[in-house]
């Protein structure tokens, strides 16, 4: 008999053995949160700027990270048009606005700037924003996650202490799919899922019929499948929309909207999670 084996060598095996990582918060931070979803488009950073102008409502400190390398929203949504500066030429001063510690990709380079980069650029960027950047004293820091399941939501979940992730999603079918394996992906690299927010989840005319534009209750449904917190619906609001695009989100704007108080009531569910009182 042919004494031969398949399967690769010890010292091979010995290479690919699972690593451990050290994961270090985020300095000048308490708690990191990150909005993820693995689709695009659907309200990960609507949410995010809004849930952080939430938490600042209730009286805590907190910042923004736009992680969204390639596609980076904050600079917009907060209106945020000055680069930051750097004091001692090493550590860059996040900018502030509405009370809130910002830093995004976008503050560097001019908006209409592709970003063309590879992989282990990403993370060097990544690792920039969280080791250089002098976060002053908060209690949560808000990641607003890329869309996906690559080298940006590694670099968080291997390199960074991430507390929790809110998983964001519409309730349609194609998005579903995208929210389960961003959920696998998670649960494998062992970072807390706070949670899935059902986005869009309807729209209501104005003689009050509710419309199920991507369809009804699907998150919800993934959320008990999977035995994960289902947190909330957002419904679809031209509102939400406008004050995004105009710089100012809707929290901030006018903090009594039906769609804030529903955003806020999400928010608690999250601070009672981290601050107990
Ligand atoms: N509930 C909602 N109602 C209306 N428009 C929304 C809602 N959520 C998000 N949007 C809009 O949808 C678009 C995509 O949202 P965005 O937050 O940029 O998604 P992502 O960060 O997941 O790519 C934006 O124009 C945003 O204003
Ligand atoms: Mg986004």
């Amino acid at each position: 008999m042919d004494k031969k084996t398949s399967g690769v060598s010890e010292p091979f095996m010995g290479n690919t053995a699972p690593k451990n990582f050290t994961k270090n918060p985020i300095k000048g931070t308490r708690f990191t949160i990150a909005v993820s979803s693995a689709k695009g488009g659907v309200g990960k950073s609507t949410f995010a700027m809004n849930f952080a102008l939430a938490l600042k409502s209730i009286g805590l400190k907190v910042g923004i990270l736009d992680a969204d390398i390639y596609g980076p929203s904050l600079p917009k949504m907060m209106s945020i048009k000055h680069k930051p500066e750097s004091k001692d030429g090493k550590g860059l001063v996040p900018i502030e606005k509405y009370g809130i510690q910002c830093m995004s990709i976008g503050f560097l380079v001019d908006e209409e700037t592709p970003m063309i980069w590879r992989g282990p650029m990403v993370t060097s960027a990544i690792k920039t924003f969280t080791e250089k950047v002098l976060w002053n004293n908060l209690d949560f820091i808000v990641v607003d996650m890329p869309p996906g399941t690559g080298d940006a939501q590694l670099t968080f979940a291997q390199q960074i202490k991430v507390d929790g992730v809110i998983i964001i999603s519409t309730p349609q079918e194609i998005a579903l799919l995208d929210v389960k394996r961003g959920i696998k992906m998670f649960d494998k690299l062992k970072v807390p899922i706070l949670g899935l927010v059902d986005n869009m989840s309807f729209f209501q005319s104005d003689d009050g019929k509710n419309y199920s534009i991507f369809g009804e209750g699907g998150v919800e449904k993934v959320a008990k499948e999977y035995k994960k917190e289902f947190l909330g619906k957002i419904p679809i609001n031209i509102d939400l929309r406008v004050t995004s695009d105009e710089g100012k989100p809707l929290v901030e704007k006018d903090p009594n909207h039906e769609i804030s108080k529903i955003i806020i009531e999400i928010t608690k569910k999250i601070e009672k999670l981290f601050l107990k009182k």
